[in-house]
């Protein structure tokens, strides 16, 4: 039986690829770091007494930056697959907390690929990169070649940490892969993230438990593409004969804007934006005209430019082709938010 630690497993890609890896056979153990309050709700389902995996699922306290426990975890287990996929995710906040974005972004991944070296037996990483390594990028759509050159303290982060990964990878021969993931979401997305909090907030109107939805910039456009597919990526990238970094993109962008018309537009609610430098669209509802503010407070000191990824070859390579994207996946969403606050009401 194959092992795989997830360190990150409590968050949106952790709690999917658990999943695929106990479908797939794999004994699966997962990082969580102590919290007030259990921060495990996106596990749930897979530790509870009736869930058919329980006896192939772990889970060890620890923290990214506390490298002597990371270190006794991963003697222990001796994983055949690591999946790095925990740190502080959000863009907008790494302005606001810079420095613990670059010790978990940066730092923590350098002190993990310190351990993996040391380790008796070979190791396999998939390192979280991100697209917001490409920032202000010199072309579009942007491939495994493009250069870095980030705008803002996480970018600056996964730049370090994908860089290391590189370099470890052709010094000391470690199978390292940089999966440089674009923005993938789900039910399961964190609330502050944009597409979730339009869909939650989608819901709760069309519940009557909310009336107005405040946004910031509604003109970024975004590379959205389905969390559950792009885990399928990870594990792939994994089982190839060599290490390599991947693009894993859908290679289309869709704005706030049309993400929060196509997700409030499954609930049969129409939009009227209001605000800074924002047209005005109004359409037929069967509830009336529903507002979106925009509030300076969620423009961003800076804001990544278009990205948009070119994802040939790993879909080349290793045959994978993700098929839900912008507005399919804003209805998902908010389908599933409606059905979520429905049910529980
Ligand atoms: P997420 O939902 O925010 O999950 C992050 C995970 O990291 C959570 O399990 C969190 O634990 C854990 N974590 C944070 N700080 C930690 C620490 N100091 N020690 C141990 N665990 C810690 O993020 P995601 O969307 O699943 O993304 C997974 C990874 O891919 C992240 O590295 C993210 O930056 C990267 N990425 C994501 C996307 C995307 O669009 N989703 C795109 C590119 C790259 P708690 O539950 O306790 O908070
Ligand atoms: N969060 C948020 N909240 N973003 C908003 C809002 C709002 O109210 N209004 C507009 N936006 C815009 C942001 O300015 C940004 O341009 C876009 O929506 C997407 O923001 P997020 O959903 O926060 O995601 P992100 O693109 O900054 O970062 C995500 O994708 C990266 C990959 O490109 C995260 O998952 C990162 O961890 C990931 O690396």
């Amino acid at each position: 039986m194959k092992t795989a630690l997830i360190i990150g497993i409590s968050g949106q890609d952790g709690s999917y690829l658990a999943e695929y890896l106990l479908e797939a056979g794999y004994a699966v153990h997962g990082l969580v770091r102590r919290a007030s309050m259990f921060n495990r709700s996106r596990i749930d389902h897979l530790r509870l007494a009736t869930a058919e995996h329980q006896d192939r699922l772990f889970l060890h306290y620890g923290d990214l930056v506390d490298v002597t426990s990371l270190r006794r975890t991963l003697k222990k287990i001796a994983p055949h697959e690591v999946y790095h996929l925990a740190g502080q995710s959000h863009v907008g906040l790494s302005f606001e907390i810079p420095e613990v974005t670059c010790q978990e972004n940066g730092m923590a991944t350098l002190g993990l690929i310190e351990i993996l070296r040391d380790l008796d037996s070979p190791v396999r990483l998939y390192n979280a990169s991100s697209s917001e390594i490409f920032g202000a990028p010199p072309a579009s759509p942007q491939n495994e070649e493009t250069s870095m050159n980030p705008v803002n303290p996480y970018g600056c982060a996964k730049a370090f940490g994908t860089q290391l990964c590189r370099v470890y990878r052709q010094s000391y021969g470690l199978f390292v892969c940089n999966g440089i993931a674009y923005n993938h979401e789900s039910p399961r997305r964190g609330e502050n993230f944009v597409t979730r909090k339009i869909s939650l907030g989608a819901a709760r109107i069309k519940l009557g438990q909310q009336t107005v939805l405040e946004l910031g910039n509604l003109d970024a456009r975004r590379d959205w593409g389905y969390a559950p597919e792009y885990v399928n990526a990870m594990w792939l990238m994994l089982q190839a004969e060599t290490p390599r970094d991947y693009v894993l993109a859908t290679g289309g962008t869709c704005s706030i804007r049309d993400f929060a018309i196509a997700a409030f537009d499954e609930l049969r609610l129409g939009l009227r934006f209001e605000g800074r430098g924002v047209d005005e669209i109004g359409r037929r509802t069967d509830t009336g005209e529903v507002v979106v503010r925009v509030a300076a407070r969620y423009f961003r000191p800076a804001e990544s430019l278009e990205l948009v990824g070119d994802a040939s070859l790993v879909r080349q390579t290793l045959g994978w082709t993700p098929k839900i994207t912008g507005s399919g996946l804003a209805r998902l969403m908010a389908k599933a938010d409606f059905e979520l606050l429905a049910a529980d009401l």
